[in-house]
């Protein structure tokens, strides 16, 4: 086996350690800064949560990679770290991540603290057009109030899925796995959209051959009901809409516009909206990037076949 001159890795970051089972045999600079001194048993150098699992681990000769916050305790403090154990080289990485992890609190303490300042006055103008609306007799002013209306109900929706994707997207949305009844949050999504589905005279076809998914609720729903309502926004009056769910998937297919082929790259964006979209319906063009981080942090995989002017089928694959 090559030896590996730590030296060379003085200047980067991480603490790069070569171990001999549990002991330090010598580590990078980074590495002695956080008490990886060689000589030295690892479980006297930090201590964590998984700490029986990174023994385990290492003893088996099995790799692993996990982050967690760890008291180390020549540096007296606890710190938020990646662990990465490569067992062919004996090697194990350790990633500091405190930093990183207060700014992105910080962004997300950020987008929080202006949400709920754009609510304030949001809700305070909603309650006032709700007045306004109770006393007008004028049909002509009172359609221009539940333009208004409309419009204030978008900014909330926009806020709100913004909120969600920054938690999305800094990891800070807590997953609670159970088996969700399928069913349930079909028909909770369908009443969401029913409005929609009756006025368009859509059909919704529904396969669903599985009582229970094992997954998180809301994540669940929420890429049903973007997919959902992407598909009834698209659609031509009086088309059919299918929702197949089974233990492996969802599939969400409809007859509507497609997306052109040109368009197909961006859909995923944040903010993207096709070129004839707002001709269809309004939307903010976070729905289908929602989606995709919720997808990711599932580890589902999220495919799409669309055809301009014939349909669309979005498919998750649940592993
Ligand atoms: N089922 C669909 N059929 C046709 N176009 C779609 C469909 N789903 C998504 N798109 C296209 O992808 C774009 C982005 O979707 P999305 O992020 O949900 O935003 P929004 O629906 O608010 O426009 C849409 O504006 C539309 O152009
Ligand atoms: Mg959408």
């Amino acid at each position: 086996m090559r030896v590996i001159d730590l030296e060379d890795l003085d200047a980067i970051k991480e603490a790069v350690v070569v171990l001999n089972e549990l002991k330090v045999v010598s580590a990078n600079r980074s590495g002695e800064r956080y008490g990886f001194r060689t000589g030295k048993s690892l479980i006297s150098i930090f201590s964590c949560k998984e700490m029986d699992r990174i023994v385990g681990s290492i003893q088996e000769k099995k790799d692993f990679s996990l982050e967690t916050e760890a008291y180390f305790f020549e540096l007296q403090s606890k710190r938020f770290v990646s662990f990465h154990f490569l067992p062919r080289k004996s090697l194990l990485v350790v990633n500091d991540l405190t930093e990183e992890k207060k700014l992105n609190e910080a962004k997300l303490d950020f987008v929080m603290a202006v949400s709920h300042e754009l609510f304030t006055p949001l809700s305070a103008s909603k309650a006032n057009l709700f007045l306004l609306k109770d006393l007008e007799k004028d049909p002509e002013k009172f359609e221009i109030l539940d333009k208004i209306d409309r419009s204030l109900n978008r900014m909330e929706t926009i806020i709100r899925q913004l909120k969600l994707l920054t938690m999305i997207q800094l990891g800070l949305y807590e997953l609670k796995m159970e088996r969700v009844p399928v069913r349930e949050v079909l028909e909770r999504s369908l009443d969401d959209l029913y409005e929609k589905i009756v006025s368009k005279k859509i059909r919704v076809k529904l396969s669903v051959n599985v009582e229970t998914v094992e997954t998180d609720r809301f994540v669940f729903y929420t890429i049903l009901k973007n997919l959902l309502s992407n598909a009834v926004k698209y659609s031509y009056p009086e088309s059919e809409v299918e929702v197949s769910i089974s233990e492996e998937k969802l599939a969400v297919k409809d007859q509507g516009i497609g997306i052109k082929e040109e368009e197909k790259e961006r859909i995923f964006e944040r903010f993207y909206r096709g070129s004839e979209a707002p001709k269809m319906a309004p939307g903010s063009g976070l729905g289908l990037s929602i989606v995709k981080h919720l997808c990711d942090m599932m580890g589902y995989k999220l495919e799409f076949k669309s055809r301009w002017l014939v349909g669309s089928e979005f498919t998750v694959w649940f592993r």
